[in-house]
């Protein structure tokens, strides 16, 4: 690992994997994170805000946390209170937080940090991807300044709100439609690796047992049994995945192809649509994730969780 840290900003919809994902990325060495950027999505915009303070300050960080958008672009919002809980976080108790959420709105703080870091900054975005598209549409020089983002969201094959689209995308298709066409070069973590990056029951009680504050939350969002019907092996750990994927990609499969969001569809709404596996091929914008050597993917959470 070279010595100079990646500038990241984390934008989130915290959100029991986004909780799990931060709790991750502020023991990663690699890191040097600017912000925690929130939007509407698991939950309100005022619950992930409030999720976000709160989460941050259990691992114990003072990093600036700046709201963003309360709506998709052009739609309602969707929740998924049934995944998350109605508070986001399954009722899990923490104490409200002693901070408050930053003056800087998501958008212009990824701008005025993208100026900053002169072109260094990435972003890992695990909600829907309002924010940036507002960013973009706010900031005409900002996709020339961001080096890389890499999104949990989408999926190559299949879909977890739909038959064929992933929540994040499907919440916001235009928003990802933008974000997609905006010449930024982009990592794609989608349900095809993050439900191949679960933990075992046995692997989050082994997590739990570690004994500290941070490793009781991370098990206490991180449910064996949540998502059975996608990944009867354990619980994927979504948005973690994207976070260890931009700290060291050296353990992912990934395939450089184009991707693009279905913005007009009934039945296909928020569909990513690739070309990797079709012989009419398009000039590539993603380096999509496929795949994950899941030993060592459960062996860094573990050790990352140990740090606390
Ligand atoms: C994604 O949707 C959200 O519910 C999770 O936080 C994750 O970002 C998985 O489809
Ligand atoms: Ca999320």
């Amino acid at each position: 690992m070279s010595e100079k840290k990646i500038p990241v900003i984390i934008d989130c919809d915290p959100g029991c994997d986004d909780t799990a994902a931060l709790l991750l990325a502020f023991r990663c060495p690699e890191f040097d994170i600017r912000a925690v950027t929130t939007v509407s999505g698991n939950v309100s915009l005022d619950k992930t805000t409030y999720n976000a303070l709160r989460v941050t300050e259990a691992i114990g960080s003072d990093v600036r946390v700046c709201p963003g958008a309360d709506r998709p672009m052009f739609r309602d919002a969707v929740y998924a209170p049934h995944v998350h809980g109605e508070d986001g976080l399954l009722g899990i108790p923490l104490p409200a937080p002693q901070k408050k959420a930053s003056f800087y709105k998501a958008w212009d703080f990824i701008y005025e940090e993208a100026v900053a870091q002169k072109g260094e900054l990435e972003i890992i975005a695990v909600g829907p991807l309002t924010n940036l598209s507002i960013a973009l549409g706010k900031y005409n020089d900002l996709a020339g300044l961001i080096k890389r983002i890499v999104i949990m969201g989408g999926a190559a094959q299949g879909g977890n709100v739909t038959p064929c689209a992933e929540f994040n995308i499907y919440v916001d298709p235009e928003a990802a439609s933008m974000v997609f066409r905006s010449g930024i070069p982009l990592c794609v973590c989608g349900l095809d690796v993050t439900l191949k990056a679960y933990l075992t029951a046995q692997e989050i009680k082994n997590i739990k047992a570690l004994g500290t504050p941070q490793a009781e939350l991370f098990a206490g969002v991180t449910q064996e049994n949540c998502e059975k019907r996608f990944c009867p092996a354990g619980a994927p750990l979504h948005d973690p995945a994207a976070v260890l994927f931009a700290a060291d990609s050296s353990y992912f499969t990934v395939q450089r192809c184009w991707m693009g969001v279905e913005t007009k569809g009934t039945i296909t709404l928020g569909k990513t649509v690739t070309d990797c596996w079709s012989d009419a091929q398009k000039e590539p914008n993603v380096d999509l994730v496929l795949d994950v050597d899941r030993e060592r993917f459960a062996a860094r959470v573990k050790e990352l969780m140990g740090k606390y």
